[in-house]
């Protein structure tokens, strides 16, 4: 027979906020009973594999201690949802590729179908809690598709926007800034909140949890994507004045981010932002402001993405006129894959474009990254053997006429470099597309230096 657990939660899609945000509810309280329901059936295997279908640091132990006690994956979403009392959405929301607001707003379907499964398996009363990241009131719709017919009033919708970054996703999760729950102010609608702030209150302390109307949370999760990437996008472009100006981004940034009304975070210059959120949810809040007449406003938040793009493209235009403004069957060794540290995910990753960049230039890759090679791999092929994989990076350096890093593993920091510039082609190029290393040694070793928001040191 089955233990008895206090509570039963469901959360629909078991991907990178699904999986270990439920795994962190399932490790703080062992009474819940914790389903994690996917489509993808390859997915919830690696789930209950050794394997996970995710690298985050904490995640893999805290899998491990849970699964088979109080945390389950399943393809069984009929069931799981029938038993929950609790039911997370967590499907992607990814940007429209057709139809109105394509390129810009976002795609529901995937929620939408969830709502639907949700309603047709239900049979007694369950608060739905969008975890996704959606347009403001896409919980009202929502509680429209839910309930009509015979099941009005069966469901409670909440919002509970997640806030974890991937690379720090257990830590984020464990001891978050905040907790943000929206209800609707009804009787019910508190109620219902009343339930979601207990069960984060199992390991957050209380002032952590801050509740809101429903809309005013849908809100807050864009505007801090869009705060967040809009301070990735202004320190870039006073990088690239620095480059012209003799000053130096690094102590810029350290000067600015003593202000403690700015703060020291997000102030790293390099080749700009990347996974599935920041790009997707500012298009998302800038078909908002379309859909509002509210232009000015959307031109602004519009921006913050245009400059990253400007900011890829600037970098490989750098790359190509420092290296004689020809690419052509050169070597390049690509330290890092992934869109951050700490992560196998390149969704979004400035990697992506750059690498493409480059092979148009006609170079040939090598590239490597401790946990993304396969996601790379996937993603860019082996173009008619132009692009090489390799898991080490001295051998990824060895006769290469340049390395750009385009991520900032720690590990890029602290390679022997001298062993490097000894395997490569001269001159010896170094593009440093996050500033991780130590420039004055690498150039004092023989290299050309290249960072990002600081002049070049070169021996020409
Ligand atoms: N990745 C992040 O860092 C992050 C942070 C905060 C918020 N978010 C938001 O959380 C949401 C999920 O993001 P993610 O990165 O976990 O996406 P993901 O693509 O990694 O996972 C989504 C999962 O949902 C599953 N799915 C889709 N439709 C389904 C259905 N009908 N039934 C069951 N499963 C279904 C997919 O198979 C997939 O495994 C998005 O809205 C995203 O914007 C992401």
């Amino acid at each position: 027979m089955e233990r008895k657990f206090d509570k039963r939660i469901l959360c629909i899609g078991a991907g990178y906020v699904g999986g270990p945000t439920m795994s962190v509810i399932a490790s703080k309280c062992p009474h819940y009973k914790v389903t994690v329901a996917d489509i993808d059936t390859e997915k919830i295997a690696a789930w209950n594999s050794d394997k996970l279908p995710i690298y985050e640091p904490g995640l893999k132990e805290i899998v491990m201690e849970a699964r088979g006690k109080n945390l389950f994956f399943t393809t069984q979403i009929d069931e799981a949802i029938k038993e929950a009392e609790v039911i997370f959405v967590s499907v992607n929301t990814p940007t429209k590729t057709g139809g109105v607001g394509a390129g810009m707003a976002s795609d529901l379907r995937y929620w939408e179908n969830t709502a639907r499964r949700i309603r047709a398996n239900a049979d007694s009363p369950k608060i739905i809690v969008e975890k996704s990241t959606v347009p403001v009131k896409t919980a009202e719709a929502m509680e429209r598709i839910l309930s009509v017919g015979d099941k009005q009033g069966m469901f409670e919708v909440l919002s509970n926007p997640e806030f974890l970054a991937e690379g720090t996703a257990i830590k984020d999760l464990e001891n978050p800034d905040r907790v943000l729950i929206g209800a609707k102010e009804t009787d019910s609608g508190k109620k219902a909140g009343d339930i979601l702030v207990e069960i984060y209150a199992n390991w957050v302390p209380r002032e952590k949890i801050i509740t809101s109307n429903i809309w005013s949370s849908e809100m807050a999760k864009l505007a801090s994507n869009a705060f967040l990437a809009q301070r990735v996008s202004s320190i870039n472009t006073i990088a690239n004045l620095c480059e012209r100006s003799g000053a130096n981004i690094r102590e810029v940034s350290r000067a600015v981010g003593m202000d403690h009304r700015i703060g020291p975070y997000f102030l790293n210059a390099g080749i700009g932002f990347g996974g599935s959120c920041f790009k997707k949810d500012i298009l998302s809040l800038v078909y908002l402001c379309r859909e509002a007449g509210a232009n000015q406003e959307a031109d602004y938040w519009e921006s913050v993405v245009r400059i990253n793009e400007h900011q890829k493209n600037r970098f490989v235009r750098r790359m190509v006129s420092a290296m004689f403004n020809s690419m052509a069957e050169k070597r390049i060794a690509i330290f890092g894959f992934a869109f951050k540290p700490d992560t196998c995910d390149i969704r979004e990753a400035p990697a992506i474009t750059i690498t493409r960049r480059l092979l148009a230039e006609g170079a040939n890759l090598a590239i490597t990254d401790p946990k993304a090679l396969e996601e790379a791999r996937r993603a860019i092929g082996d173009q008619d053997g132009h692009v090489e994989y390799i898991d080490d990076p001295y051998k990824a350096a060895e006769k290469s006429h340049a390395i750009a890093v385009l991520t900032e593993w720690k590990i890029y920091g602290e390679l022997d470099y001298k062993r490097i510039y000894g395997s490569m082609e001269k001159p010896a190029f170094f593009f440093d597309g996050r500033n991780v290393v130590d420039h004055k040694a690498l150039f004092d070793i023989g290299f050309n230096v290249y960072p990002v928001g600081m002049p070049a040191l070169t021996h020409f």
